[in-house]
Protein backbone atom coordinates (compact mmCIF):
# COMPACT_ATOMS: atom_id res chain seq x y z
CA UNK A 1 0.00 0.00 0.00
CA UNK A 2 1.38 3.02 -1.32
CA UNK A 3 1.20 6.34 0.95
CA UNK A 4 -2.30 7.79 0.00
CA UNK A 5 -3.52 4.38 -1.30
CA UNK A 6 -6.66 3.29 0.15
CA UNK A 7 -5.81 0.12 2.40
CA UNK A 8 -8.61 -2.83 1.93
CA UNK A 9 -9.88 -3.57 5.14
CA UNK A 10 -11.83 -6.38 6.49
CA UNK A 11 -13.32 -6.35 10.47
CA UNK A 12 -14.39 -9.50 12.11
CA UNK A 13 -16.86 -9.20 14.46
CA UNK A 14 -19.48 -6.22 14.24
CA UNK A 15 -20.17 -5.12 17.59
CA UNK A 16 -19.45 -1.59 19.51
CA UNK A 17 -15.53 -2.00 18.64
CA UNK A 18 -16.02 -3.66 14.97
CA UNK A 19 -18.47 -1.42 13.51
CA UNK A 20 -17.05 1.98 15.12
CA UNK A 21 -13.47 0.43 13.32
CA UNK A 22 -14.91 -0.38 9.80
CA UNK A 23 -17.51 2.59 9.65
CA UNK A 24 -14.49 4.94 10.66
CA UNK A 25 -11.83 3.47 8.54
CA UNK A 26 -14.29 3.39 5.81
CA UNK A 27 -14.59 7.83 6.74
CA UNK A 28 -10.59 7.71 6.60
CA UNK A 29 -10.59 6.69 2.80
CA UNK A 30 -10.19 3.16 3.14
CA UNK A 31 -12.51 0.86 2.16
CA UNK A 32 -14.00 -1.48 4.83
CA UNK A 33 -15.88 -4.92 5.32
CA UNK A 34 -17.52 -5.38 8.40
CA UNK A 35 -18.77 -9.55 9.00
CA UNK A 36 -20.15 -10.76 11.39
CA UNK A 37 -21.95 -14.49 12.03
CA UNK A 38 -24.63 -12.90 13.41
CA UNK A 39 -26.93 -12.49 9.93
CA UNK A 40 -29.55 -10.71 11.40
CA UNK A 41 -27.26 -7.75 12.69
CA UNK A 42 -25.89 -7.70 8.90
CA UNK A 43 -28.86 -7.87 7.51
CA UNK A 44 -29.91 -4.64 9.27
CA UNK A 45 -26.97 -2.99 9.25
CA UNK A 46 -27.38 -3.19 5.13
CA UNK A 47 -30.76 -1.15 5.92
CA UNK A 48 -28.61 1.63 8.15
CA UNK A 49 -30.34 0.09 11.54
CA UNK A 50 -27.60 0.95 14.16
CA UNK A 51 -27.70 -1.81 16.86
CA UNK A 52 -26.02 0.24 19.03
CA UNK A 53 -26.38 3.41 20.38
CA UNK A 54 -23.05 5.85 19.62
CA UNK A 55 -23.03 9.40 18.90
CA UNK A 56 -22.32 10.29 14.86
CA UNK A 57 -21.92 6.20 13.99
CA UNK A 58 -25.50 6.31 12.09
CA UNK A 59 -24.63 9.20 9.80
CA UNK A 60 -20.49 7.80 8.68
CA UNK A 61 -22.06 4.59 7.80
CA UNK A 62 -24.87 5.53 6.04
CA UNK A 63 -22.37 7.97 4.20
CA UNK A 64 -20.05 5.33 3.12
CA UNK A 65 -22.40 2.91 2.35
CA UNK A 66 -23.96 4.86 -0.21
CA UNK A 67 -20.25 6.04 -1.14
CA UNK A 68 -19.23 2.51 -1.41
CA UNK A 69 -16.54 2.48 0.65
CA UNK A 70 -18.31 -0.01 3.22
CA UNK A 71 -19.88 -2.89 3.19
CA UNK A 72 -21.60 -5.53 5.82
CA UNK A 73 -21.59 -8.97 5.03
CA UNK A 74 -21.75 -12.59 6.59
CA UNK A 75 -18.74 -14.49 4.49
CA UNK A 76 -16.08 -13.90 6.37
CA UNK A 77 -13.70 -15.76 4.38
CA UNK A 78 -14.80 -14.11 1.06
CA UNK A 79 -13.63 -10.57 3.06
CA UNK A 80 -10.41 -12.28 4.20
CA UNK A 81 -9.85 -13.19 0.74
CA UNK A 82 -10.68 -9.66 -0.35
CA UNK A 83 -8.83 -7.79 1.94
CA UNK A 84 -5.20 -7.00 2.92
CA UNK A 85 -5.68 -5.71 6.62
CA UNK A 86 -8.07 -8.50 8.45
CA UNK A 87 -8.70 -6.67 11.77
CA UNK A 88 -10.28 -8.85 14.75
CA UNK A 89 -13.05 -7.30 17.01
CA UNK A 90 -14.76 -10.01 18.62
CA UNK A 91 -15.48 -10.42 22.68
CA UNK A 92 -12.97 -12.03 24.52
CA UNK A 93 -15.42 -12.40 28.15
CA UNK A 94 -14.40 -13.91 31.23
CA UNK A 95 -14.40 -17.74 31.89
CA UNK A 96 -15.49 -19.60 34.93
CA UNK A 97 -12.03 -18.32 36.60
CA UNK A 98 -11.44 -14.87 35.32
CA UNK A 99 -9.36 -15.57 32.81
CA UNK A 100 -10.30 -14.03 28.95
CA UNK A 101 -11.76 -17.13 26.88
CA UNK A 102 -10.10 -16.69 23.69
CA UNK A 103 -12.10 -19.18 22.13
CA UNK A 104 -13.88 -16.67 19.60
CA UNK A 105 -10.56 -14.77 18.82
CA UNK A 106 -9.15 -18.78 17.83
CA UNK A 107 -12.24 -19.67 15.82
CA UNK A 108 -11.75 -16.48 13.83
CA UNK A 109 -7.99 -17.25 13.23
CA UNK A 110 -8.73 -20.77 12.00
CA UNK A 111 -11.26 -19.03 9.56
CA UNK A 112 -8.55 -16.53 8.39
CA UNK A 113 -6.40 -19.14 7.79
CA UNK A 114 -8.11 -20.71 5.47
CA UNK A 115 -9.33 -17.67 3.30
CA UNK A 116 -5.41 -16.48 3.25
CA UNK A 117 -4.98 -16.25 -0.32
CA UNK A 118 -1.90 -13.62 -0.29
CA UNK A 119 0.19 -11.46 2.52
CA UNK A 120 -2.17 -10.27 4.47
CA UNK A 121 -1.84 -8.30 7.99
CA UNK A 122 -3.70 -9.78 10.63
CA UNK A 123 -4.75 -7.20 13.40
CA UNK A 124 -5.89 -8.05 16.51
CA UNK A 125 -8.01 -5.33 18.16
CA UNK A 126 -9.88 -7.31 20.33
CA UNK A 127 -8.40 -7.06 24.76
CA UNK A 128 -6.27 -10.28 24.52
CA UNK A 129 -3.73 -11.73 27.32
CA UNK A 130 -0.03 -11.51 26.70
CA UNK A 131 1.17 -14.20 23.97
CA UNK A 132 -1.90 -14.31 21.94
CA UNK A 133 -0.63 -12.54 19.28
CA UNK A 134 1.81 -15.19 18.99
CA UNK A 135 -1.26 -17.75 19.43
CA UNK A 136 -3.14 -16.12 16.66
CA UNK A 137 -0.34 -16.58 14.42
CA UNK A 138 0.35 -20.39 15.33
CA UNK A 139 -2.90 -20.84 14.74
CA UNK A 140 -3.08 -19.60 11.40
CA UNK A 141 0.15 -21.23 10.83
CA UNK A 142 -0.86 -24.28 11.57
CA UNK A 143 -4.36 -24.24 9.40
CA UNK A 144 -3.04 -22.28 6.86
CA UNK A 145 -4.24 -24.65 3.31
CA UNK A 146 -1.26 -23.47 1.24
CA UNK A 147 1.86 -21.66 2.47
CA UNK A 148 1.23 -17.97 2.35
CA UNK A 149 2.94 -14.51 3.75
CA UNK A 150 1.48 -12.90 7.10
CA UNK A 151 1.58 -10.63 9.94
CA UNK A 152 0.03 -10.74 13.11
CA UNK A 153 -0.40 -7.07 14.93
CA UNK A 154 -1.58 -6.09 18.18
CA UNK A 155 -3.09 -2.91 18.17
CA UNK A 156 -5.18 -2.52 21.29
CA UNK A 157 -8.30 -0.31 21.12
CA UNK A 158 -9.07 2.24 23.76
CA UNK A 159 -12.30 3.86 22.48
CA UNK A 160 -15.13 4.45 25.19
CA UNK A 161 -18.79 3.48 24.57
CA UNK A 162 -20.68 7.40 24.35
CA UNK A 163 -17.07 8.50 22.26
CA UNK A 164 -16.46 5.60 20.22
CA UNK A 165 -16.64 7.74 17.19
CA UNK A 166 -14.49 10.48 18.07
CA UNK A 167 -12.13 8.35 20.43
CA UNK A 168 -11.55 5.99 16.88
CA UNK A 169 -10.94 9.26 15.03
CA UNK A 170 -8.98 11.26 17.28
CA UNK A 171 -7.44 8.71 19.82
CA UNK A 172 -4.54 9.91 22.44
CA UNK A 173 -2.49 7.13 20.90
CA UNK A 174 -2.20 4.64 18.93
CA UNK A 175 -0.43 1.40 19.87
CA UNK A 176 0.92 -0.70 17.30
CA UNK A 177 2.95 -4.08 18.94
CA UNK A 178 4.15 -6.24 16.19
CA UNK A 179 7.79 -7.83 14.85
CA UNK A 180 7.67 -7.53 11.54
CA UNK A 181 8.88 -4.02 9.63
CA UNK A 182 6.22 -4.73 6.92
CA UNK A 183 3.56 -5.06 9.06
CA UNK A 184 4.57 -1.64 10.72
CA UNK A 185 4.74 0.42 7.52
CA UNK A 186 1.59 -0.51 6.39
CA UNK A 187 -0.50 -0.34 10.06
CA UNK A 188 1.56 3.02 10.21
CA UNK A 189 0.25 4.10 6.33
CA UNK A 190 -3.12 2.72 7.70
CA UNK A 191 -3.38 5.76 10.33
CA UNK A 192 -1.38 7.57 8.30
CA UNK A 193 -5.10 10.65 8.25
CA UNK A 194 -5.22 9.94 12.53
CA UNK A 195 -3.35 12.75 13.92
CA UNK A 196 -2.12 11.28 17.31
CA UNK A 197 1.08 10.40 19.07
CA UNK A 198 2.43 6.50 17.28
CA UNK A 199 4.09 3.65 19.69
CA UNK A 200 5.62 1.14 18.02
CA UNK A 201 6.60 -1.79 20.22
CA UNK A 202 6.74 -5.46 20.97
CA UNK A 203 3.63 -7.32 20.83
CA UNK A 204 3.20 -8.52 24.35
CA UNK A 205 4.58 -4.88 25.53
CA UNK A 206 0.82 -3.64 23.43
CA UNK A 207 -0.89 -6.20 24.69
CA UNK A 208 0.07 -5.32 28.17
CA UNK A 209 -0.50 -1.58 27.58
CA UNK A 210 -4.03 -1.71 27.50
CA UNK A 211 -4.70 -4.25 30.62
CA UNK A 212 -2.41 -1.62 32.48
CA UNK A 213 -4.61 1.17 31.62
CA UNK A 214 -7.92 -0.56 32.03
CA UNK A 215 -6.47 -1.45 35.12
CA UNK A 216 -4.96 1.79 35.94
CA UNK A 217 -8.22 3.67 35.72
CA UNK A 218 -10.68 0.76 37.45
CA UNK A 219 -7.79 1.72 39.99
CA UNK A 220 -8.77 5.47 40.22
CA UNK A 221 -12.50 4.46 40.46
CA UNK A 222 -12.06 2.21 43.14
CA UNK A 223 -9.68 4.30 44.82
CA UNK A 224 -11.67 7.46 44.89
CA UNK A 225 -15.09 5.05 45.95
CA UNK A 226 -12.55 4.16 48.46
CA UNK A 227 -12.26 7.84 49.94
CA UNK A 228 -15.70 8.52 49.31
CA UNK A 229 -16.48 5.98 52.26
CA UNK A 230 -13.85 7.41 54.50
CA UNK A 231 -15.91 10.94 53.84
CA UNK A 232 -18.93 9.51 54.83
CA UNK A 233 -17.68 8.39 57.76
CA UNK A 234 -15.55 11.29 58.88
CA UNK A 235 -17.97 14.22 57.57
CA UNK A 236 -16.01 14.99 54.44
CA UNK A 237 -17.28 16.18 51.38
CA UNK A 238 -16.15 13.58 48.69
CA UNK A 239 -16.47 15.96 45.73
CA UNK A 240 -14.31 19.03 47.66
CA UNK A 241 -11.78 16.18 47.85
CA UNK A 242 -11.95 15.29 44.75
CA UNK A 243 -11.52 18.70 43.64
CA UNK A 244 -8.26 19.35 45.44
CA UNK A 245 -6.93 15.82 44.55
CA UNK A 246 -7.31 16.84 40.42
CA UNK A 247 -5.84 20.50 40.79
CA UNK A 248 -2.61 18.50 41.61
CA UNK A 249 -1.26 17.55 37.88
CA UNK A 250 0.17 14.50 38.86
CA UNK A 251 -3.36 13.12 39.79
CA UNK A 252 -5.40 14.78 37.53
CA UNK A 253 -9.85 15.15 37.49
CA UNK A 254 -10.40 12.52 35.42
CA UNK A 255 -11.84 9.39 36.96
CA UNK A 256 -12.30 10.77 40.41
CA UNK A 257 -16.26 10.56 40.29
CA UNK A 258 -17.42 8.51 43.23
CA UNK A 259 -20.56 6.16 42.25
CA UNK A 260 -22.12 2.72 42.43
CA UNK A 261 -18.59 1.37 41.01
CA UNK A 262 -17.25 0.79 37.61
CA UNK A 263 -18.91 -1.73 35.27
CA UNK A 264 -19.31 -2.15 31.38
CA UNK A 265 -17.65 -4.85 28.80
CA UNK A 266 -14.20 -3.59 29.52
CA UNK A 267 -12.87 -2.84 32.91
CA UNK A 268 -14.28 -5.58 34.93
CA UNK A 269 -13.14 -8.31 32.45
CA UNK A 270 -10.25 -6.89 32.16
CA UNK A 271 -8.81 -6.39 35.89
CA UNK A 272 -10.14 -10.00 36.41
CA UNK A 273 -8.24 -11.14 33.12
CA UNK A 274 -4.96 -9.14 34.22
CA UNK A 275 -5.20 -10.47 37.99
CA UNK A 276 -5.55 -14.54 36.55
CA UNK A 277 -2.90 -13.66 33.89
CA UNK A 278 -0.33 -12.40 37.04
CA UNK A 279 -1.15 -15.18 39.40
CA UNK A 280 -0.60 -17.65 36.42
CA UNK A 281 2.75 -15.93 36.43
CA UNK A 282 3.60 -16.24 39.78
CA UNK A 283 2.49 -12.68 40.63
CA UNK A 284 -0.10 -11.65 43.57
CA UNK A 285 -1.74 -8.45 42.35
CA UNK A 286 -2.98 -7.80 45.78
CA UNK A 287 -3.58 -4.06 44.63
CA UNK A 288 -5.38 -4.87 41.72
CA UNK A 289 -7.55 -7.88 43.85
CA UNK A 290 -8.71 -4.77 46.17
CA UNK A 291 -9.83 -2.73 43.25
CA UNK A 292 -12.12 -5.64 42.14
CA UNK A 293 -13.08 -5.76 46.37
CA UNK A 294 -14.11 -2.36 46.28
CA UNK A 295 -15.88 -2.11 43.29
CA UNK A 296 -18.11 -4.94 44.63
CA UNK A 297 -18.65 -3.56 48.38
CA UNK A 298 -19.68 -0.45 46.44
CA UNK A 299 -22.41 -1.61 44.56
CA UNK A 300 -23.68 -3.34 48.17
CA UNK A 301 -23.49 0.16 49.96
CA UNK A 302 -26.14 1.23 47.49
CA UNK A 303 -28.80 -1.40 48.45
CA UNK A 304 -27.66 -0.37 52.28
CA UNK A 305 -28.45 3.17 51.91
CA UNK A 306 -31.60 2.29 50.01
CA UNK A 307 -32.90 -0.30 53.01
CA UNK A 308 -31.65 2.09 55.70
CA UNK A 309 -33.43 5.10 54.45
CA UNK A 310 -36.51 3.01 54.43
CA UNK A 311 -36.36 1.87 57.51
CA UNK A 312 -34.34 -1.29 57.54
CA UNK A 313 -36.07 -3.02 54.46
CA UNK A 314 -37.23 -2.90 51.39
CA UNK A 315 -39.44 -6.33 51.02
CA UNK A 316 -42.61 -5.02 49.19
CA UNK A 317 -41.84 -1.77 48.71
CA UNK A 318 -41.85 0.15 45.51
CA UNK A 319 -38.85 1.63 44.32
CA UNK A 320 -38.21 3.74 41.24
CA UNK A 321 -34.94 2.60 39.33
CA UNK A 322 -33.55 5.89 36.95
CA UNK A 323 -30.50 4.09 34.99
CA UNK A 324 -29.82 0.70 33.96
CA UNK A 325 -27.09 1.63 31.14
CA UNK A 326 -23.22 0.92 33.08
CA UNK A 327 -22.62 4.86 32.07
CA UNK A 328 -24.22 7.58 30.59
CA UNK A 329 -24.32 7.88 26.67
CA UNK A 330 -24.73 4.25 26.03
CA UNK A 331 -27.44 1.77 25.72
CA UNK A 332 -24.54 -1.25 27.58
CA UNK A 333 -25.74 -3.00 30.69
CA UNK A 334 -23.23 -5.56 30.05
CA UNK A 335 -21.50 -5.81 33.93
CA UNK A 336 -23.69 -2.53 34.75
CA UNK A 337 -23.66 -1.71 38.71
CA UNK A 338 -26.86 -0.62 38.00
CA UNK A 339 -28.11 -4.06 36.94
CA UNK A 340 -26.21 -5.18 40.04
CA UNK A 341 -28.23 -3.22 42.12
CA UNK A 342 -31.33 -3.95 40.83
CA UNK A 343 -30.42 -7.78 40.82
CA UNK A 344 -30.04 -6.97 44.62
CA UNK A 345 -33.47 -5.38 45.46
CA UNK A 346 -35.23 -7.52 43.89
CA UNK A 347 -33.58 -10.41 45.61
CA UNK A 348 -34.62 -8.28 49.24
CA UNK A 349 -37.99 -8.36 48.00
CA UNK A 350 -38.58 -4.88 46.43
CA UNK A 351 -41.09 -4.26 43.78
CA UNK A 352 -39.17 -2.24 40.96
CA UNK A 353 -39.87 0.16 37.87
CA UNK A 354 -37.15 1.24 35.72
CA UNK A 355 -36.47 3.97 32.88
CA UNK A 356 -33.88 4.49 31.00
CA UNK A 357 -33.41 6.55 27.60
CA UNK A 358 -31.63 4.28 25.76
CA UNK A 359 -30.74 0.80 27.94
CA UNK A 360 -34.23 -0.68 28.52
CA UNK A 361 -34.39 -2.86 25.20
CA UNK A 362 -30.92 -4.44 26.71
CA UNK A 363 -31.66 -4.85 30.34
CA UNK A 364 -34.92 -6.56 29.63
CA UNK A 365 -32.72 -9.16 28.51
CA UNK A 366 -30.55 -9.31 31.91
CA UNK A 367 -33.49 -8.60 34.28
CA UNK A 368 -36.98 -10.80 35.22
CA UNK A 369 -39.52 -9.26 37.64
CA UNK A 370 -38.83 -5.95 36.78
CA UNK A 371 -41.83 -3.05 35.31
CA UNK A 372 -39.94 -0.90 32.31
CA UNK A 373 -41.33 2.50 32.60
CA UNK A 374 -41.82 4.64 29.35
CA UNK A 375 -40.70 8.11 30.91
CA UNK A 376 -38.71 8.71 34.54
CA UNK A 377 -41.98 10.12 35.81
CA UNK A 378 -43.88 7.13 35.18
CA UNK A 379 -40.83 4.80 37.15
CA UNK A 380 -41.01 6.54 40.18
CA UNK A 381 -44.89 6.64 40.08
CA UNK A 382 -46.42 5.87 44.07
CA UNK A 383 -42.44 4.64 44.43
CA UNK A 384 -41.03 4.75 48.07
CA UNK A 385 -37.94 5.47 47.02
CA UNK A 386 -35.66 6.75 44.39
CA UNK A 387 -32.49 5.40 42.78
CA UNK A 388 -30.49 7.57 41.05
CA UNK A 389 -28.14 4.28 38.87
CA UNK A 390 -26.49 6.27 35.46
CA UNK A 391 -25.56 9.80 35.44
CA UNK A 392 -27.23 10.58 32.33
CA UNK A 393 -27.75 14.13 31.82
CA UNK A 394 -31.45 14.72 31.92
CA UNK A 395 -31.80 13.31 34.81
CA UNK A 396 -30.53 16.18 36.38
CA UNK A 397 -33.21 18.31 34.81
CA UNK A 398 -36.09 16.90 35.95
CA UNK A 399 -39.03 18.26 37.66
CA UNK A 400 -37.86 17.09 41.11
CA UNK A 401 -41.28 18.72 42.46
CA UNK A 402 -43.54 16.84 40.36
CA UNK A 403 -41.74 13.81 41.07
CA UNK A 404 -41.91 14.71 45.25
CA UNK A 405 -45.94 14.97 44.47
CA UNK A 406 -45.81 11.58 42.57
CA UNK A 407 -43.82 9.84 44.71
CA UNK A 408 -45.43 7.71 47.82
CA UNK A 409 -42.32 8.04 49.60
CA UNK A 410 -39.70 11.06 49.82
CA UNK A 411 -35.95 8.97 49.46
CA UNK A 412 -33.75 9.84 46.94
CA UNK A 413 -30.36 7.81 46.93
CA UNK A 414 -28.47 9.65 44.25
CA UNK A 415 -25.51 6.84 43.67
CA UNK A 416 -24.09 9.24 40.95
CA UNK A 417 -24.27 12.58 42.55
CA UNK A 418 -25.83 14.05 40.33
CA UNK A 419 -28.12 16.65 42.00
CA UNK A 420 -27.90 19.37 44.60
CA UNK A 421 -28.87 18.02 47.70
CA UNK A 422 -29.79 21.42 48.88
CA UNK A 423 -32.51 22.07 46.47
CA UNK A 424 -33.61 18.28 46.55
CA UNK A 425 -34.11 18.19 50.54
CA UNK A 426 -35.74 21.78 50.33
CA UNK A 427 -38.12 19.65 47.84
CA UNK A 428 -39.09 17.42 51.39
CA UNK A 429 -36.87 14.72 49.82
CA UNK A 430 -34.56 12.78 52.62
CA UNK A 431 -31.18 12.58 50.17
CA UNK A 432 -28.46 10.73 49.78
CA UNK A 433 -25.41 10.71 47.49
CA UNK A 434 -21.97 8.87 48.01
CA UNK A 435 -19.77 10.62 50.09
CA UNK A 436 -20.84 13.63 50.65
N1 LIG B 1 -16.80 -2.20 23.99
C1 LIG B 1 -15.75 -1.44 24.26
O1 LIG B 1 -15.88 -0.30 24.73
C2 LIG B 1 -14.35 -1.93 24.01
C3 LIG B 1 -13.28 -1.03 24.02
C4 LIG B 1 -12.00 -1.48 23.77
C5 LIG B 1 -11.77 -2.84 23.55
N2 LIG B 1 -12.83 -3.71 23.56
C6 LIG B 1 -12.55 -5.13 23.29
O2 LIG B 1 -12.95 -5.41 21.94
C7 LIG B 1 -13.46 -6.74 21.83
C8 LIG B 1 -14.87 -6.70 21.24
O3 LIG B 1 -15.72 -6.02 22.15
P1 LIG B 1 -17.13 -5.43 21.72
O4 LIG B 1 -17.65 -4.69 22.89
O5 LIG B 1 -17.02 -4.74 20.41
O6 LIG B 1 -17.96 -6.80 21.51
P2 LIG B 1 -19.47 -6.97 21.02
O7 LIG B 1 -20.04 -8.08 21.80
O8 LIG B 1 -20.15 -5.64 20.97
O9 LIG B 1 -19.32 -7.43 19.49
C9 LIG B 1 -18.65 -8.57 19.07
C10 LIG B 1 -19.24 -9.08 17.75
O10 LIG B 1 -18.46 -10.19 17.33
C11 LIG B 1 -19.31 -11.12 16.71
N3 LIG B 1 -18.66 -12.43 16.64
C12 LIG B 1 -18.35 -13.26 17.67
N4 LIG B 1 -17.72 -14.34 17.20
C13 LIG B 1 -17.61 -14.18 15.84
C14 LIG B 1 -17.07 -14.97 14.80
N5 LIG B 1 -16.50 -16.15 15.04
N6 LIG B 1 -17.16 -14.51 13.55
C15 LIG B 1 -17.74 -13.31 13.29
N7 LIG B 1 -18.28 -12.53 14.22
C16 LIG B 1 -18.22 -12.96 15.49
C17 LIG B 1 -20.56 -11.08 17.57
O11 LIG B 1 -21.69 -11.60 16.87
C18 LIG B 1 -20.67 -9.59 17.87
O12 LIG B 1 -21.48 -8.92 16.91
C19 LIG B 1 -13.37 -7.33 23.24
O13 LIG B 1 -12.17 -8.03 23.37
C20 LIG B 1 -13.36 -6.10 24.13
O14 LIG B 1 -12.73 -6.34 25.36
C21 LIG B 1 -14.11 -3.28 23.76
Amino acid sequence: MARDEAGKCCVIGTGYVGLVTGACLADLGHSAICVDKDKEKIEQLKKVKIPIFEVGLEEIVRKNLKKGTLEFSTDIEDAVRRSEFIFITVPTPSDSSGNADLTQVDDVARTIARAINEYKVVINKSTVPVGSTKRVERIIQEQLSEPHEFDVVSNPEFLREGTAVSDFMKPSRIVIGADSQKAIMKMTRLYDKIDAPLLITDPVSAEMIKYASNAFLATKVSFINAIANVCEAVGADVREVALGMGYDERIGFEFLRPGPGFGGSCFPKDCRALLSMAEAHGYNFYLLEGVLKVNEEQQRKIVEKVERLLGGTVQGKKIGILGLAFKANTDDVRESPAIFIVRMLLEKGARLSAYDPKAVANARKELEGVDFAESPYEAVKDAEALALLTEWDEFKWLDYARINKQMKGNVIVDARNCLDPAVIRKIGFVYEGVGR
